[in-house]
Order: structure tokens, then C-alpha cells, then sequence
């Protein structure tokens, strides 16, 4: 049974989401119906195909009481929307349905498994959050929540979990049928922690133990967590709220946290090691799936919590997703590419090789703002380059700036003049290892972002941008000489 609000929301988005022009979204990048856009959810197969659903507000650009969005795709880049999916309208999700996962079930059915929130009032009298995990069952489009819902509240917690802070289930179903889910919680220590649940029968679960905590070196709460198996080892990626900044690894308030080990159904899970997935300026809550062909991929709301007060205006949607990214361990890090279903959109070809760069020069052919560019830059001789810019999104007032200093091994992304219309961080700098003395830059332009990644996928950063799109130039520079080939694709999204 479809309620009224779902079905209020629904014709909300039907009237209001194709007023917005095609020209005025991102080409290949999801955008949100209307309204607003948070964290991915759901981001999985069924049917053969490729669901994405949303934390969705449609009736405004902020932040709200959560419905889900939904689109779908064959690709990763061309997505098609569907009808709102979920809904706040029982007791037990009245204050929102929060962020959580889907998979297919042996029966065919999809099942939906998210977080519920309601208020209450505390002993202080104070409204607070009091979360559950909730699950709701559907054919691809039309989902009904189970009646026996919540299925984990605060009985199934550890000692010392806290209800208010308990959400954002990735479920997924093992080899051998069993289905299992990783959930955010906070511990008695105030900081986060990831739980292992395991489904047994009747739309029942328990709980199988600890994944790993912050103890608080980490951040505070882990929400999104994912957790999957990645080329011989085990990856467990979350997004901690309140980061502490550590050299150029993690930044402060809301990070992204992958961290990379061995799982073993007796001993859990072993931690080797740690690092920040996305080293830009917009990027969060990334969930993962596998694909058919057994390939892991990864999308994230392209946003930081910290600004999404600097909206452009007007806006009539707010929140996109990355471009998804292929992932793969190299050297015991965490490596991402653009899914290579983005090589079918290349168009025009423009190449130039080993161009020798001082001052600042444009290369012909070269501008636009939806494009797959990689430069790849090296010293001329053996005296070694100070910096070396790449500006895009480029006209007389805009520009946005990737700057690479070889003496002390840093990208420097800088979108201070991008059209954001508030003084908020522009900057972020992290650092890259050359390669036989080169660095390698592909360039993912979408007409309001920019995403960069490092070396083959070594490292990945992302920003939002709202550079008005006919800054389309794009520049070269060096400070001493440096020569660079520079090979450009349009993409193009024609039917
Ligand atoms: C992360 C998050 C989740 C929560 C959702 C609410 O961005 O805070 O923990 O489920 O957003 O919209």
C-alpha cells in the first residue's frame, strides 16, 4: 500500500522534476529528482540491473525528513528515475528513513533495509533520535514495509551502544545464502564503531560481533560502513563524523575512512592498515556493490556536510553523485578508476605530446567542461620543475586549479574561484608519489564538478564547482620548464 505521503511525494516529483532542464544537471553524474540529495543507498543489482536509491528531500534543497530517491541504470551514466521508493510514514521512521541498502532475495523479491528514526523525548526533556533498522520488500519499484518492522533496536545492541546513534545498514548475502549486514554505532567511549549482524530465520538477527572502532582516534560516530572483500584482502570503508586532521591524510569534521585487512569467521577482522578513500574537497558516504562481471564499484555523494549551506542560486536540486569508480588493491592501497563504461562516451581525440610548458599556454582543442583529460607532466632535464598548474573551468574571473609542487610531493586542489558563493574551504592538498619521475592527472570534468584521479587511481580527489559553464578554457603552466602530453576526450551523452 502505497501511503499518502509517499504518494504526495511521488506526484511532487512528477510535476516538479521534469521542469528542470537536462542542461541545467551534470551530464553523467545523478542528481536527485528535485529537492535534495544525500547519501547513496541501495546501490546494488537486481534484475540485471543497477538500482540507486537516495536520501532524498524533495521539497526543498535542504536537508529534511528523509524520503529515498530512485533511479536506475545499465551503464552507471545514464540514469533513469523511478517513482520515490520510501517514504517517513510509520511510528517507527516518522523523523526519516535513513540510509541503508538493498539486495535481491532468493524468492526474486528486493528487499530494502534501512534505518528508521523517531523522536522522543530524553530525561532532559530533550527531543533525540531513537534509531532502528527497519526493512521493506518490493518488486523494483514498489516497496512495503514488513509489518514486523523494526527488525534491530536497542535490545541488539553490544553493551554500551547507543540507540540514538545505531544506522546505515549494508546488507548483502554470502556464497553460501546467509545474509549479513555491517551497522554504524557509537560506544560507551563516545566514538564510533562498526557491528556485524547476521540474518537467521523469520526476518530475525543477531548480532555477530565487532567489527573494528574509532576509540577515538578516528573520529566520532562511523556512519555508512561497507565491508567487502577486495583482491585477497578485506576492506571496511566508513565515513566518521567529527575527524580530527592528521598531516595530510584526514582532514577535520566529516572524512571517509578505508581500512584495509583480514577477515577470519573465528578471529573477525585484523586491521592493517589505514587511509582516506577521496582526498578532495566533496565526497562522503560511499557504498559499494559488485557487479555481475565481479567487478567492485564504488559511488559517493559528491558533497561535504560542512557546506552545503553554498548553493548556487537558484537551485532547484541540490547533491550529486560521483562518477562510480572500479576498485582495486595496489601495493596495499586502496585504487580507483572511472568505471570504464565511460570510455564508450569518448568523443573528439585531441592529443599533444611532450609540449614544453613556462608561462602559461593553452593547447588547441583544448577546453569544455565535460571531458575525460589526462596530463601526464615531466622535468625537461635534469633540473626539476617547482610547480606545475593545470586551471580548467577557466574565463576571466573563474578558474578551478590543480597544482603539483615535486620538492614536497603535493596536489593541491583549489576551487576559490568556482562560482561557490560563500567563504567556505576551497582548498585541499594531499600527497602523491611520482612515478620514473612523471605524474599522471586524468581529468573528469561534468559541468559542475571536477574529479581527479592520481596515477592510475592512486589516489582520487573530488569538488563540486558552479562555475557558470561557459568558463571553458583550460591552461598550462609551470614555474621552470616542465613538458607534458596531454590527451582530451569530449564525452558525449547523445541518444
Ligand atoms: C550520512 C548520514 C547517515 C544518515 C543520513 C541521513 O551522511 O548522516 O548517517 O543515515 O545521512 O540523511
Amino acid at each position: 500500500m502505497t501511503s499518502d505521503i509517499l504518494q504526495k511525494a511521488r506526484a511532487f516529483e512528477a510535476l516538479y522534476g521534469p521542469r528542470i532542464p537536462d542542461s541545467e544537471r551534470p551530464a553523467f553524474h545523478a542528481t536527485p529528482a528535485v529537492g535534495w540529495m544525500n547519501d547513496p543507498n541501495g546501490f546494488s543489482f537486481y534484475k540485471g540491473e543497477c538500482h540507486l536509491f537516495y536520501q532524498y528531500h524533495p521539497y526543498s534543497n535542504e536537508w529534511g525528513p528523509m524520503h529515498w530517491g530512485h533511479l536506475k541504470t545499465r551503464d552507471f551514466l545514464r540514469w533513469e528515475r523511478l517513482p520515490a521508493a520510501l517514504a517517513p510514514d510509520r511510528d517507527y521512521d516518522s523523523a526519516g528513513c535513513f540510509s541503508g541498502s538493498a539486495v535481491e532475495l532468493p524468492d526474486g523479491r528486493q528487499l530494502l533495509m534501512y534505518t528508521g528514526v523517531r523522536r522522543d523525548h530524553n530525561a532532559d526533556g530533550f527531543l533525540q533520535d531513537i534509531q532502528t533498522q527497519c526493512v521493506a520488500i518490493g518488486d523494483g519499484m514498489n516497496y512495503e514495509k514488513w509489518e514486523g518492522n523494526p527488525i534491530l533496536d536497542g535490545k541488539d545492541l553490544p553493551e554500551g551502544g547507543s540507540t540514538i546513534d545505531f544506522r546505515d545498514p549494508k546488507v548483502w548475502r554470502d556464497k553460501d545464502g546467509t545474509f549479513y549486514a555491517v551497522i554504524g554505532n557509537r560506544t560507551a567511549d563516545g566514538s564510533g564503531a562498526i557491528l556485524l549482524y547476521r540474518g537467521i530465520k523469520n526476518r530475525k538477527w543477531e548480532f555477530v560481533r565487532t567489527l573494528d572502532r574509532s576509540r577515538n582516534q578516528y573520529g566520532k560516530m562511523w556512519e555508512c560502513p561497507d565491508f567487502f572483500p577486495l583482491d585477497g584482502k578485506q576492506v571496511l570503508l566508513t565515513s566518521p563524523q567529527d575527524m580530527s586532521p592528521m598531516g595530510l591524510e584526514f582532514h577535520a569534521g566529516n572524512g571517509t575512512l578505508c581500512l584495509i585487512g583480514d577477515y577470519d569467521s573465528e578471529k573477525g577482522f585484523t586491521r592493517q592498515s589505514a587511509q582516506a578513500v577521496d582526498y578532495g574537497l566533496d565526497f562522503y558516504a560511499p557504498q559499494t556493490l559488485e557487479a555481475p562481471d565481479g567487478r567492485r564499484i564504488m559511488i559517493s555523494w559528491m558533497q561535504n556536510w560542512d557546506t552545503v549551506h553554498a548553493k548556487p542560486d537558484p537551485c532547484r536540486w541540490f547533491g550529486q553523485m560521483t562518477l562510480p569508480r572500479e576498485l582495486s588493491l595496489r601495493d596495499g592501497r586502496l585504487i580507483q578508476n572511472p568505471v570504464r563504461e565511460l570510455e564508450a562516451h569518448r568523443g573528439t581525440r585531441v592529443v599533444h605530446r611532450n609540449i614544453p610548458v613556462g608561462g602559461e599556454l593553452s593547447l588547441p582543442g583544448v577546453r569544455g567542461r565535460v571531458l575525460d583529460m589526462t596530463v601526464t607532466v615531466r622535468p625537461t632535464g635534469p633540473e626539476l620543475y617547482r610547480w606545475f598548474c593545470v586551471r580548467v573551468a577557466k574565463d576571466g574571473e573563474h578558474e578551478t586549479i590543480l597544482r603539483y609542487r615535486p620538492d614536497q610531493g603535493t596536489l593541491k586542489l583549489d576551487r576559490a574561484r568556482s562560482g561557490l558563493p560563500r567563504d567556505i574551504v576551497h582548498t585541499r592538498s594531499f600527497l602523491v608519489r611520482p612515478r620514473d619521475g612523471e605524474i599522471k592527472l586524468r581529468i573528469i570534468l561534468d559541468r559542475y564538478s571536477l574529479e581527479v584521479f592520481v596515477n592510475d587511481g592512486e589516489q582520487a580527489a573530488s569538488a563540486v564547482i558552479y562555475t557558470r559553464q561557459e568558463a571553458g578554457a583550460i591552461t598550462f603552466e609551470a614555474g621552470g620548464a616542465a613538458r607534458i602530453d596531454v590527451e582530451k576526450y569530449e564525452l558525449t551523452f547523445d541518444e
